[in-house]
């Protein structure tokens, strides 16, 4: 079983907050204070969404306001550490994209400025934080992605259920990410926590019964989409949508299917960083990532999630949301239970004694 991989991540993410701590104990104590005086017309985005539709939007965005932008690509757990490391000293101004959990779990720490957009008004109320400390851009649903062809050499059928993720034949053919960088993989974890009555112990059972079957916990959620692809693993467990962009990109023997048991589903987030230092800037970008275009720009990188805003088009790629079966999804809750879960994972799960 391949685990020194999560290590190297404890390891990152250990220095990424212990930074965090050195930062924030020389730091000044500016962290939420009003910086608009001196907002530079820029914008620094901590971008969760994939790397085209990172570039695409951070692009139209400066075309259509004439403010700089620019973004780093982070899996939810790298932008949340950044975030910590950067309390004091902002280096973002905006997270935009990935789970809204890992929004909520920085919310939990004070790391982000509560900010109602007037432009919040169009999004459904289960897409948004009460508190406004984020707001919701796109959904998507977890999925199984299947190279077809694998599985047909082990002679086995694309799984249709959690369940039949455990069958011993998929020994280390499973791709799924580590729940403390991925929000996709968090995801997957809180949902069979969510598949087990909300007890965290018994959805840890489930992925320690997975484990065997994982060839390597990769650090951002859409990685195993391409280990798929190429045929290293037989099934990912990821976003759908990173699944449908990965044949379209050309693997047309992958296939997406849904657990009967129930899917879990993310919100992605937009929310400003407390102590930003272009706050005027970042609440355009947040006002603009709410409308329409900006939220019709996905597809035009292959990117499928379901948008937020009600009359933004929405491409026939998009999997219709009410045709799965999806789990109670409470991102508030799963935020909030977020750090201390990925801890258990790590030492229970992914780096567990081999008994
Ligand atoms: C991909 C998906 C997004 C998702 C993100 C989470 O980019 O297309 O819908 O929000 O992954 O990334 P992570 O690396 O944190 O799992």
């Amino acid at each position: 079983m391949t685990t020194r991989f999560p290590g190297r991540l404890a390891a990152i993410t250990a220095a990424l907050l212990a930074t965090g701590l050195a930062a924030s104990g020389c730091a000044r104590e500016d962290a939420g204070t009003d910086n608009s005086a001196t907002d530079g017309g820029i914008v620094h985005v901590a971008c969760g969404a994939t790397e085209d539709w990172c570039a695409a939007t951070t692009k139209k965005f400066s075309e259509t306001s004439g403010l700089k932008a620019d973004f780093v690509r982070l899996s939810s757990g790298e932008a949340l550490a950044r975030i910590k490391a950067g309390k004091g000293n902002a280096e973002f101004d905006v997270w935009y994209g990935g789970p809204a959990d890992g929004y909520s779990a920085a919310s939990a720490e004070s790391l982000l400025e509560p900010y109602v957009s007037p432009n919040a008004a169009a999004i459904p109320v289960k897409y948004k934080d009460a508190t406004g400390a984020w707001t919701g851009v796109y959904v998507g649903a977890l999925g199984f992605c299947s190279n077809q062809k694998v599985l047909a050499e082990r002679g086995l059928s694309v799984p249709q259920s959690w369940a039949d993720l455990h069958n011993p034949k998929l020994a280390k053919e499973i791709g799924i990410a580590h729940p403390s960088t991925s929000g996709t993989a968090y995801t997957a974890l809180w949902t069979q926590v969510q598949l087990a009555g909300g007890d965290q112990g018994k959805g840890l059972d489930y992925m320690r019964k997975l484990h065997p079957n994982v060839l390597q916990y990769t650090k951002s959620g859409a990685a195993p989409a391409q280990m798929t692809a190429r045929g290293e693993v037989a099934v990912g467990v990821i976003f759908s949508h990173d699944c449908v962009a990965t044949i379209e990109a050309g693997f047309p023997d992958l296939k997406v299917t849904f657990p009967a048991e129930g899917s879990g589903y993310e919100t992605g987030g937009v929310a400003l960083v407390k102590g930003a230092k272009n706050p005027v800037s970042g609440k355009k970008f947040i006002d603009w990532a709410l409308t329409t275009e900006a939220q019709e720009i996905g597809p035009t990188v292959k990117a499928y999630q379901f948008p937020t805003h009600p009359d933004a088009k929405v491409s026939d790629k998009v999997v219709k949301l009410d045709s799965i079966k999806l789990v109670e999804y409470d991102a508030v809750a799963a935020g909030e239970a977020k750090t201390a879960l990925n801890k258990r994972f790590d030492a229970e799960v992914a780096q567990a004694p081999k008994s």
